[in-house]
Formats: structure tokens, C-alpha cells, sequence
């Protein structure tokens, strides 16, 4: 990244107050209705005055969301739908509004200094007061906003934000949380100082040795003297060393102006950002005034590499073709709604790098800034989208909020300009894309612009603009068709699969809102399967590659049975992040290690003689498959297939060896029956916590029976208790069909798992879990926490 850590950057996530309003009964709404702040300035009444007693109201932390506490409504309007069922909306006027209020202090001595408030995302449409001043509303629920409070800030004494948050509208089709649900930030700075995203770094480079940079940043003067000032652009390598600086004078600044200051440095022995080795250059950028003294510094993370887009060899990033095996990914996960710590948006780029994949598509909105940053240092690809086309200021500016916020992450390599649109194709889509195309490179030229369409391929609207064509579902239109008509033109499947399975689940059950996890692409014209799309893409090497629909489960669109579904089975791993079984697929022909998976379970009890149809995702050569210590056979593996066999039901055990290329085993893997669970199991590979207030362990839990095999059926009820400085953020289990609580302290398995996130307070000191079950021998964790590393945002 990119976000300026500079000047006093202070984290507002901790001390909120939060209580709901009302959206259609303004005697429940805290006097929204009648206050008179639009009248005469600073007469904000009911909750949005600064001398309202919050005291009843409930203590909250950001990032918060709060749609993920409500209850469910099975009458399934369009509206909860979408959330997931959560009872949010248009009919739940009672749940849909917001409001937090936040005190803090201001030294006499920040008078002169210029203060802002920032939020990187409020799901949606807020009312912001200071002191009961009317700050302004936001609308985008994804694109972050900023206040400038000086004005209004009581020096000296105490200040009180208040934030109103309407989310009864939904902005996209799936679940989008509510609440005040990223960080807020207070920056702190000089009158002289770096405009808001204002230190931009481009690379120009070729793969030489050397490599040409341009600085751009933009200095506001917020005083009413002018000031002459210099700055001082530093870079260093990854490692900390410097690599190169610039010094430039500015002519006086006149008051309340804003410039922007060009500098050009070479720099020597290119370290360059790749997939495999995501190397982060710091830009640090120093303002000085007059006299010498440092008014602003900021830093600002860059990558130096190249990419283009060539139509005949897809993405090639630092001049070799890099094929993308992509993700498209909304922003919700278990336990969490919306609401995602940093640590976890890591462990889930984590999680999607493991599977072999090696691009995030941010579907269908900008993303949180700390996604950025872990995709910029652990080397993931990033498709960054807006929310909505339009050439309208509010939308238009969603775009030119993102491209400037984003433009310094090296991870971003396209930006999409909007997905499956109703004027895709139409001449009003075409001026639109071309306005927004414009904007884009107005401020971003390095990039390509793209668009998720849905259309087959038809050559009018948003296709004739974008310079790489965003297909979405090879099945829908030709392709090849496509291909012969305009040989110049980049394709990447921006979504493909669509394929619905449920962790572990080997049948369809509608009633519980199970699908069988078999990978086949059904329900949908435009479904795929994981073999099917990728065996469809590899026949055409001209493709640069494809995103699947989805990493990840989510909320809403259930799919393809509804209630008692309320979530989307869309993913190659569910909403804990627990791998399915296409998850291997991926992972077999997506990364080069040995990988042998075969499923299902063997514990079909009952079902004695039964044919079971059992498969195996590997990239060995070769795999024997063995009932009970009778080998059934080798087979070859078939390149970006699987194999499967029906095998008569016997209990015991299924083993299956992968073979290398002269008949050695690499790998293997077992499926033994078990007995009735016996206790329970935690796994957590993150021991030590920083003690922060932020950061999080996400602890799988899992069933042996007496003799230590997983139960894969189990279905047991587990709750925990966790003691130390620390609280449990909320459970999980991916089921699509799972009623229980988020936030509550227990969960049932769901074949097998289920989840915890634990949230260390900003105390160290040692935590312990424990999980218990009924019948079940419990099982404990401990944490260790240190103090935050040096430079943590606290
Ligand atoms: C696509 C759409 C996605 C999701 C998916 C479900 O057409 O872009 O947002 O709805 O279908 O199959």
C-alpha cells in the first residue's frame, strides 16, 4: 500500500456507543426527524447533540456490524433475502437504522491544526455530526469518506461524532452487513500538509537493472498565511536501506492551496514485486516549512513491476505470462458478518494462496484498504471494482475514490468499472464506460480498465471501451466466435463456476439446503463445474486466465435452495474457510507440491453393500486406490481431471497412494469409518497474539472418536469459554442452513467443524480456551500475547 501512516494517524476503532433507531417511527429514532441542524448550524437535537445521554447505549468496537446480530425472518422478503434473511430492510424499519456516538478530547493546543475523521466504510448512507454541527451524508456503502473537523472542534475540551446509518437499502445482491463495519481513523496534521492520498508513486520499468519513478504529491496549504515549503522524497528498499531521494522547493504555497509536485528519481538494482517474492519498496515523504521544520511526513508502501495485457498471452507480469486462477470474494465471513479484522482478511488471502490461486477479484465493490495491503505483501493480483457504473458525480467519484486510494498497491492490476450491468451492451453504456475510463486514467494511466460482462460477447456498449474484456461464464455466447472477430483484444474470465456444493455434503437435501459436493456445475445454464471451466480455459491459451465464483461462501443468494438456506454455496471453501472438496481440485492443478484428496467420508453406517461413488483430486501420476488393505487398482491420473470409481460400502478403511512418475508414493491419504465422537479437538496454527485489541485466532474445531479418527458426521453442540484478556468474536460451521447465533458463545458441528475467532485485548497476558461438549471429553488452547510489534496500528 499506500495509506499514509504519517502525520498523527490515530485509530477511532475502540469506545463507540451504539444503539438502533427507528426508519419509519421518528419517536423511536432519537429525534432524528425534528432536529434543527439544517436550520441554523450547530442545533443538532435528540441523539445527534453533543450533551445526549448515550450512557444506556451499548459499548461497541469498530468494525462492527451489526445485521449479523439480528434475528432471522424466514417470510423471506426480496430484501432479507439478500442479507442472508437477516431481518434488515424495507420491512424491518425497527433494525435498519444505526446510530453511534463517539467522545473524545482535543488538546487547546491543536487549535490551527487541521483534524479529520475518516471512514473507510459505513454500510450505508450516513449522517455525520460534530458537536452538533451537520457534517455532510455518504451514501456508498464501500468507498471510504472523510470530514475535515477543525472548525468545529471544541479545543480543550471534550468532542462528541455522531454517526446516523440508514442501511434499510441495499446496494448489491448479497449480504452487505450495516454499521460503521471498517476502521475509523483521526488524522492529526500541520496546516501544511499532504492532501489525502496525495503521495502517488509510478514505475517505470522494463525488466532492467534500473528503474525510472515518479513522484507525485499533492501539498495543501489549510492556513491563511502563504508558506514556502520543501519536500523531501525518500525511498528505501524492502529491506530498509535507502535506495534513492529527491529534494524539491516549493514557491510559496498561497493560502489554502493545494499543489501538486512532480519528482523523477532513479533508482539502481531493481528489487521487483512479484507472486513469489511480493517485495515492498517505502516511499517516505517529508513536508518542511520554511524554517526548516517538518510539518507532515507520511509512507507510503509501493511495488516496482510491469504488467500488460497481451491478447494472444493473457497477463504477463514482469514480462513472463502469469495465467490467473483467480477468486471473486465478497466481504463477509463467519462469526464476523461484514466485520472483518485485519488478520483475518490476511488469513483468508492466505487460505485462497494455499489453494493455488493467485488473484482476488473484489466482487462487486471496493474493498477494505488492509485486503490491499496483505494481496501487496504476500503477492496476490488484485481486480479492484467499483460498486456501480455512471458518469453522475456521486458514482463517478465512488471510482475516482477508489483509483486514488488504491493506485500505489502493486498487487492491483486491473480496474473493473462494473459487473453483468443492464446497459452493458447499450450506447448509454458505452458513453459511461468511456466518461468512466477516462476518469480512471486521468488519474491512473499505468492501468488497464475492465468490465465483468455477461453478455456473450456482444461487440456495443462497455465491450468497445474497456482494454481488457472482463467475460463473464464461457458458456454464456462464443467464445472462440469472440476470439476470430477481434484477435487484439485481451480476455479474462472474470467469473466462471458459479458451481454450488455444501462442505461434506454427499446427497442433495433441499430441505436442509444441502447440495452434494460432487463437482458438477448444475442448476445454472451458465454453471461449471471446477474440471469443466478450467479444462474449457486451458483449450484456450489466449484466455489470461479466470476468477471462480467464489473463494468463499456468503450470505444471501441462496442457492440453489432457499430456506432454511440463507447462505450462498458458491465457494471452494465455506464460510469458515474450511476447504470443500473442489477446493483440491483447485489445488492439485493450481500448485506443484504432491496433492491426493479423496472423498467422501467412509462413514456410511447402515449402507452395507451400498455403491458409493467415490473421488480423487491429485496431480500424481498415478493412484491406487485400497479397501481394507485390498488394492483395488492403479489408475492413471488424466491431466486436469480426477478420477472415480463406485465402490460397494464396507466399513473400515479407503486409502488411496498417489504414484510419482516411476512408481513411487508421494502421498496418501485415508477415509476410515469412525465411531461416535469421543472429545473434541482444537487446531490453530497461530499460537501467539499481539495483544492490540485486533488481532485474532481462528480455531478449527473438530470430533475424534474413542480412538482418535475424526468423525466427519459429527454433528455434536460445542460451547466455549475462553479466559485472559481476550473475547470470543463469534462462531461458525458453514452450514448454509445453520440458524445459531453468530455471536453466541456455542455451535454445532456441521460435518464435522465448526469454528471460533478469538479477539486478543490490548493487554498481554495468556489466553485459554476450552470447548466443551456434551458426552465428549473437552479439549483447551492456550494462547500466548506479546505487545503489539513496533509501528502496529494499536
Ligand atoms: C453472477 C453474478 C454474481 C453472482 C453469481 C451467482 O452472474 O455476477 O454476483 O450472483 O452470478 O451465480
Amino acid at each position: 500500500m499506500a495509506r499514509g501512516r504519517g502525520g498523527v494517524r490515530l485509530s477511532l476503532d475502540k469506545g463507540w456507543r451504539f444503539a438502533l433507531g427507528h426508519a419509519a417511527d421518528p419517536s423511536r429514532d432519537f429525534g432524528y426527524a425534528s432536529s434543527r441542524e439544517l436550520a441554523k448550524a450547530g442545533w443538532a437535537e435528540g441523539a445527534a447533540a453533543a450533551d445526549f445521554d448515550d450512557s444506556a447505549w451499548r459499548p461497541v468496537d469498530v468494525p462492527h456490524d451489526w445485521a449479523i446480530e439480528l434475528p432471522l425472518d424466514p417470510s423471506g422478503s426480496r430484501d432479507c433475502v439478500k442479507h442472508g434473511y437477516h431481518a434488515l430492510g424495507p420491512e424491518h424499519p425497527e433494525h435498519s437504522i444505526g446510530w453511534y456516538r463517539r467522545a473524545f478530547l482535543i488538546p487547546a493546543e491543536d487549535l490551527g491544526r487541521r483534524i479529520s475523521v475518516e471512514f473507510d466504510g459505513v454500510f450505508r448512507d450516513s449522517i455525520t455530526w460534530l458537536n452538533g454541527h451537520y457534517l455532510g451524508r455518504h451514501m456508498s456503502g464501500y468507498i471510504g469518506h472523510a470530514y475535515d473537523l477543525s472548525d468545529c472542534l471544541n479545543y480543550g475540551g471534550n468532542n462528541v461524532l455522531v454517526c446516523r446509518v440508514d442501511a434499510t437499502r441495499a446496494e448489491g445482491w448479497f449480504y452487505e452487513g450495516a454499521g460503521i463495519y471498517r476502521h475509523v481513523w483521526m488524522e492529526n496534521t500541520a496546516p501544511l500538509h499532504v492532501a489525502r492520498w496525495g503521495a502517488c508513486v509510478r514505475a517505470e520499468w522494463d525488466g532492467a537493472r534500473a528503474a525510472r519513478l515518479e513522484i507525485r504529491t499533492r501539498v495543501e496549504n489549510d492556513q491563511d498565511a502563504a508558506s514556502a515549503f520543501s519536500l523531501e522524497s525518500v525511498i528505501e528498499y524492502p529491506d530498509g536501506r535507502p535506495a534513492a531521494a529527491a529534494q524539491a522547493v516549493g514557491e510559496a504555497l498561497p493560502p489554502w492551496e493545494c499543489r501538486e509536485m512532480v519528482q523523477a528519481v532513479e533508482l539502481a538494482a531493481v528489487q521487483p514485486w512479484s507472486l513469489e517474492t511480493p517485495r515492498l519498496y517505502r516511499l517516505r515523504t517529508l513536508i518542511r516549512d520554511r524554517g526548516g521544520a517538518v510539518t507532515d511526513q507520511r509512507e507510503t508502501l509501493f511495488g516496482i513491476r510491469s504488467v500488460r495485457w497481451d491478447p494472444d498471452r493473457g497477463l504477463l507480469l514482469n514480462g513472463r505470462p502469469v495465467r490467473i486462477r483467480g477468486a471473486c470474494c465478497h466481504q463477509d465471513h463467519a462469526a464476523v458478518g461484514t466485520a472483518l479484522p485485519d488478520r483475518l482478511q490476511e488469513h483468508r488471502v492466505r487460505l485462497l494462496k494455499e489453494m493455488g490461486c493467485n488473484a482476488y477479484r473484489t466482487a462487486h465493490h471496493p474493498p477494505a484498504p488492509e485486503l490491499l495491503d496483505a494481496c501487496d505483501r504476500l503477492g496476490m493480483l488484485v481486480m479492484d471494482e467499483t460498486r456501480l457504473p455512471g458518469s453522475a458525480p456521486e458514482v463517478l467519484g465512488q471510482m475516482e475514490r477508489l483509483v486514488l486510494r488504491d493506485r500505489n498497491h502493486p498487487s492491483v492490476v486491473l480496474w473493473s468499472i462494473g459487473n453483468e450491468e443492464l446497459i452493458q451492451d447499450t450506447p448509454v453504456g458505452e458513453r459511461i464506460a468511456r466518461c468512466m475510463k477516462r476518469a480512471v486514467k486521468r488519474l491512473d494511466p499505468t492501468r488497464a480498465v475492465t468490465a465483468a460482462m455477461n453478455n456473450g460477447g456482444v461487440d456495443a456498449g462497455f465491450a468497445r471501451v474497456v482494454d481488457v474484456h472482463g467475460w463473464n461464464y464461457f458458456k454464456i455466447g462464443d467464445l472462440d466466435a469472440w476470439r476470430e472477430a477481434h484477435p487484439r483484444r485481451p480476455v479474462v474470465g472474470s467469473e466462471e463456476a458459479s458451481a454450488f456444493g455444501t462442505r461434506g455434503a454427499y446427497a442433495d437435501v433441499p430441505a436442509r439446503g444441502h447440495v452434494a459436493a460432487y463437482d458438477v456445475g448444475r442448476f445454472h445454464g451458465y454453471c461449471a463445474g471446477a474440471e469443466e471451466w478450467v479444462r474449457a480455459y486451458a483449450r484456450r491459451p489466449f484466455l489470461a486466465g479466470g476468477f471462480i465464483w467464489t473463494g468463499f461462501d456468503y450470505r444471501g443468494e441462496s442457492g440453489p435452495f432457499h430456506w432454511p438456506a440463507v447462505s450462498a454455496n458458491f465457494g471452494a471453501m465455506d464460510l469458515c474457510g474450511f476447504p470443500k472438496d473442489s477446493y483440491y481440485y483447485y489445488k492439485a492443478w493450481w500448485t506443484a507440491a504432491p496433492v491426493l484428496h479423496l472423498f467422501p467420508h467412509w462413514n456410511w453406517q447402515g449402507s452395507e453393500g451400498r455403491a458409493i461413488r467415490v473421488v480423487c483430486y491429485s496431480n500424481c501420476r498415478s493412484i491406487e486406490l485400497s479397501l481394507n488393505g485390498r488394492s483395488l487398482g492403479v489408475r492413471a491420473m488424466p491431466p486436469l481431471g480426477h478420477l472415480e470409481w463406485e465402490i460397494p460400502y464396507a466399513p473400515g478403511r479407503l486409502e488411496a497412494r498417489g504414484l510419482g512418475g516411476d512408481g513411487q508414493v508421494v502421498a496418501t491419504v485415508c477415509r476410515e469409518t469412525s465411531g461416535p465422537p469421543a472429545r473434541l479437538c482444537l487446531e490453530c496454527p497461530r499460537r501467539m497474539l499481539d495483544a492490540d485489541g485486533a488481532d485474532v485466532a481462528c480455531v478449527a474445531v473438530s470430533a475424534l472418536d474413542s480412538q482418535g479418527r475424526p468423525v466427519p458426521d459429527a454433528g455434536c453442540g460445542v460451547q466455549f469459554d475462553l479466559a485472559g484478556p481476550g473475547r470470543i468474536l463469534g462462531t461458525g460451521n458453514g452450514d448454509p442452513a445453520s440458524h445459531e447465533p453468530d455471536k453466541a458463545p456455542c455451535r454445532r458441528l456441521f460435518n464435522g467443524l465448526c469454528l471460533v475467532i478469538l479477539q486478543a485485548e490490548a493487554i498481554p497476558g495468556a489466553l485459554v480456551l476450552t470447548a466443551r461438549g456434551e458426552g465428549l471429553m473437552p479439549a483447551d488452547m492456550t494462547f500466548t500475547t506479546r505487545a503489539p510489534p513496533p509501528g502496529a496500528i494499536v
